[in-house]
């Protein structure tokens, strides 16, 4: 009872301001360690950007450290070889117009999806090196995790993989981080889901299978890897055959966006998230293979983000949630990303705290050493 009391009392007056380490003040009021994972990084609490239009500049970077997200992953860069030569150049395109709008679920139910035509990274290698460095800079000195991702070249089967694109990208981005490991996301993008490189199941699954070796072989440096696996146009049970062939990455984003054959572009919304959290309701047939997921895939809500972690996910990747209309966001001042934070943890009835004390209420999150731990999720079903 007195937690309710401080959670409508904390939600009002962060209103106004969140504090930076609010993960320390949810320890000490509720007793609540929001602690979560990300690429084998522990991180304070389990909310961070997805890949996008959101991680394009170092501006963006600094908010997002002052605002106290747990990490960021760049923008997805194109990869090339040591000519500048790109295999996947179908994906370096330049679009700028955004639109974020509400989208009706085959259910009839409203949710939000941002309408983008664009693709990858649309500047140059050297640019997206200087953004990797401010990354680099910004992890070391404020312990906003950064993340880099790259679409590397995917063959047709019976094609070799073209290695010189995967030496040259990795090179070049090991080169700029400097210290062992590289953590990395390679991006199986909704656009990719939509091309007709996937239309065959076999060469989706070789690519899963050999991709995290070839980027390693490639690496002058110990990488770490995220697979981020694409809602691929094909049923559930192949989504669990994509996280199978898979399992040599050391994390799996799961799952990129959908993609709208008819209008030709990727969509998210409550069709996603429904997608998304029935694929992960069925427990892997092999638990030791599956790596440890990270959920993505219309989060608006601490409720949504319990959805995720007890189907396995210990950190999650939000894109579109920071993106609405500020009249969206229950704070009155702040970044965006302040203001989705705030939301996202204090929110009395759908925040995090405020579903993590009703499982406990329900007898489904018990404490540990008098403590609920975010981790501890995972499971409780
Ligand atoms: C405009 C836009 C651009 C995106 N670009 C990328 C990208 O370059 N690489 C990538 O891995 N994911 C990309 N994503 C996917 C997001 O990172 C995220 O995984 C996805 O949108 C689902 O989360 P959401 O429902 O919170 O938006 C993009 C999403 C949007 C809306």
């Amino acid at each position: 009872m007195a937690h309710a009391v401080a959670l409508e009392r904390d939600f009002e007056r962060f209103k106004r301001a969140l504090p930076r380490d609010f993960p320390d003040h949810v320890r000490l009021t509720y007793r609540i360690d929001l602690t979560a994972r990300y690429l084998g990084e522990r991180i304070p609490h389990p909310i961070g950007k997805g890949s996008g239009q959101l991680s394009l500049n170092a501006g963006q970077l600094e908010g997002d450290a002052a605002a106290g997200l747990a990490f960021v992953v760049l923008k997805t860069v194109i990869a090339q070889d040591e000519k500048g030569a790109q295999s996947m150049a179908a994906w370096a395109i330049h679009e700028t117009k955004m639109q974020v709008e509400r989208r009706r679920s085959a259910t009839g139910r409203t949710g939000w999806t941002v309408t983008w035509k664009g693709r990858g990274w649309d500047r140059s290698l050297e640019e997206y090196l200087a953004l990797v460095r401010a990354g680099r800079d910004l992890t070391r000195a404020e312990g906003l995790l950064v993340v880099p991702s790259v679409k590397y070249h995917l063959p047709r089967l019976g094609e070799p993989f073209r290695e010189s694109e995967y030496r040259h990208t990795t090179g070049r981005l090991a080169e700029a981080w400097r210290d062992a490991p590289l953590l990395l996301e390679k991006d199986f993008s909704p656009t990719l889901a939509g091309d007709r490189l996937a239309e065959d199941r076999a060469q989706i699954v070789r690519w899963l299978r050999e991709v995290p070796e070839r980027i390693r072989a490639a690496a002058p440096l110990p990488v770490r890897l995220a697979l981020k696996l694409m809602n691929a146009r094909f049923d559930d049970d192949f989504q669990h055959e994509m996280m199978d062939a898979a399992s040599s990455a050391d994390a799996l984003v799961v799952f990129n966006r959908l993609f709208d054959q008819r209008q030709g572009v990727a969509y998210g919304g409550l069709e996603l998230s429904d997608r998304n959290l029935r694929v992960l309701n069925r427990p892997p047939d092999r638990p030791t293979a599956r790596p440890p997921l990270s959920g993505t895939g219309n989060i608006t809500s601490g409720r949504m983000i319990v959805e995720y972690a007890v189907r396995g996910c210990s950190s999650v990747q939000l894109h579109t949630f920071f993106q609405l209309p500020l009249e969206e966001y229950p704070a009155t001042d702040g970044s965006r990303t302040q203001r989705a934070l705030h939301v996202l943890v204090f929110d009395p009835r759908d925040g995090l705290i405020a579903v993590m004390l009703e499982r406990e209420a329900a007898g489904t999150l018990a404490r540990r050493g008098g403590e609920l731990h975010f981790l501890d999720l995972a499971g409780a079903r």
